[in-house]
C-alpha cells in the first residue's frame, strides 16, 4: 500500500495521528497537544474500558481497542493514521509490534521510551527495513533521550565530533508515574541489576558505585548536588549520530533520592494543562579538545514537556522537515536549534555567549 492510498484509506484526513497508550498519563498530554496543534488524535490502547472514560472526557475523538500480542488490532487501530506516537511502557514490550504495525501501514513512528534497552533493539532491529520503506522511526522522542539529543546537537554546533557530551538534569523533584517505575523495572531486570553507562564509544555494564558530585547548573538553580552515571537514553540518542565516545548524564541527588523512596508519589496536577509543579533544567556541556560549548533548556514538568516533544517531531515529519529515514534520533531526523526555537513556548534556551567557541 503506498501513502496516497492508505491517507485516502481512512478517514480521508492527513491529520489523523494514533496515540497508543492514550489513556496513560503521557498519552493524555500528547493528545491535548495533539488537539491543540489542529490535528484529530486517534484513541488507541489496551483496555477498552479506560480508552472509552478517555473518549468521553475527549468528546469527538475515535478510541481503538489494540493489543500488542494481535496483530489484527493494531492494522485496524492504525487504519487511516498519518503518523503513531507510542506511549505505552514499558516499550520492552510494545515498542517492536508497534513499529511493525507502523511498517505494515506505512506511517512513521515516534516513541516516548526512556528505557535504554528498548531504545537500543529498535536501532537494532528496525534500522534496514524503515529505511527501505522511506520511512522515519524516531526512539525516545520525549523528555528523555530526545531533549537532551536536541540539546547536545544543538551545543556542538558545526562539531561532527567531540571527546565527550554530558547532560545534567537539574530537577527540583521527581514524582514518578507508575509506567516510569514499572519501566524502570523492566531495564533493571534486563541488565540483570547491573549499571549502565557510556564510555570509550560503547555502552558498558557495571556494579560500580555511582558518584556523587556538584554539578555548576546555570543561575538561577545554581550548583547543585548530582548523582553521576545516572545514565539516561540520552547514551543511545546521541551516539547513534555523534562521533562522541563519553557520553555521561546527571540527575540532581534530590529527584534521584525521589525516584527511589519506597512510597514514591505520582506527580499532582497544579495548573489547568495538569501540569506538576516540578521545574526542570537540562544542563549540556559539550568539550573537543580545549574547547568547550554548553546550552540549557528549563520548563516545567518532564511527562508534560515530552508532548510538545513528540508533536513537534510528528508535524515535522508530516510536513517534511526531516533530514533522513530509517530509525534515527530527534538530531538526527530535525534541524536541532529550530526545533527547539519550535518549543519557546514549553522550553526557555539558555546559549551563554562566552562559551561559543
Ligand atoms: N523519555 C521520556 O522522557 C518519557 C517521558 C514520559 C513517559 N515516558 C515513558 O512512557 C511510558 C508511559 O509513561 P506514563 O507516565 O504515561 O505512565 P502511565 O501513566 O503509567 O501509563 C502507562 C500506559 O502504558 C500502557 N501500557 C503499559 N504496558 C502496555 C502494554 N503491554 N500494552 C498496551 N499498553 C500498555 C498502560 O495501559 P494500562 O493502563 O492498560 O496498563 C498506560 O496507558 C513509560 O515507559 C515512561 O517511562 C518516557
Amino acid at each position: 500500500m503506498d501513502h496516497f492510498e492508505h491517507a485516502g484509506a481512512g478517514m480521508g484526513s492527513g491529520r489523523n495521528v494514533a496515540v497508543f497508550g492514550a489513556y496513560g498519563h503521557t498519552g493524555r498530554f500528547v493528545v491535548a497537544e495533539l488537539r491543540e496543534r489542529g490535528y484529530v488524535p486517534l484513541l488507541l490502547g489496551r483496555d477498552q474500558d479506560k480508552l472509552l472514560a478517555l473518549a468521553q472526557a475527549q468528546p469527538g475523538l475515535e478510541a481503538r481497542q489494540a493489543s500488542v500480542d494481535d496483530p489484527a488490532s493494531l492494522n485496524r487501530a492504525l487504519n487511516g493514521a498519518a503518523a503513531v506516537i507510542n506511549c505505552a511502557g514499558p516499550f520492552a514490550s510494545t515498542a517492536a509490534p508497534l513499529v511493525e504495525a507502523a511498517l505494515r501501514a506505512g506511517i512513521p513512528y515516534v516513541d516516548v521510551a526512556a528505557e535504554i534497552e528498548a531504545n537500543i533493539d529498535t536501532f537494532a532491529h528496525f534500522a534496514g527495513r524503515a529505511r527501505a520503506a522511506g520511512t522515519v522511526v524516531v526512539p525516545a522522542m520525549a523528555f528523555y533521550g530526545g531533549l537532551g539529543d536536541l540539546l547536545v546537537t544543538t551545543a556542538m554546533g558545526d562539531w561532527t565530533a567531540a571527546d565527550e557530551a554530558h547532560i545534567a538534569y537539574g530537577l527540583s523533584s521527581w514524582h514518578p508515574t507508575a509506567g516510569t517505575l514499572a519501566s524502570g523495572a523492566v531495564s533493571g531486570q534486563r541488565r540483570g541489576g547491573r549499571r549502565v553507562r557510556y564510555t570509550g564509544g560503547r555502552l558498558e555494564y557495571h556494579d560500580d558505585a555511582l558518584p556523587t558530585l556538584e554539578w555548576p547548573f546555570p543561575a538561577p538553580l545554581g550548583p547543585q548536588s548530582v548523582i553521576g552515571e545516572f545514565t539516561m537514553a540520552d547514551i543511545v540518542t546521541v551516539p547513534s549520530h555523534l562521533a562522541v565516545p563519553e557520553v555521561r548524564t546527571y540527575m540532581t541527588a534530590k529527584a534521584a533520592a525521589d525516584l527511589s523512596a519506597p512510597d514514591a508519589a505520582a506527580p499532582t496536577a497544579v495548573d489547568d494543562r495538569g501540569r506538576s509543579a516540578q521545574t526542570f533544567v537540562v544542563d549540556v556541556l559539550v568539550r573537543s579538545g580545549g574547547t568547550e560549548r554548553r546550552v540549557a533548556a528549563t520548563g516545567q514538568d518532564i511527562y508534560a514537556i515530552s508532548a510538545p516533544l513528540a508533536v513537534e517531531a510528528v508535524d515535522r515529519i508530516l510536513t517534511g522537515r526531516t533530514r533522513t529515514t530509517g530509525v534515527a534520533s530527534a538530531g538526527a531526523v530535525f534541524d536541532a536549534p529550530d526545533f527547539l526555537r519550535a518549543l519557546s513556548a514549553h522550553l526557555s534556551l539558555h546559549v551563554p555567549l562566552d562559551t561559543r567557541g
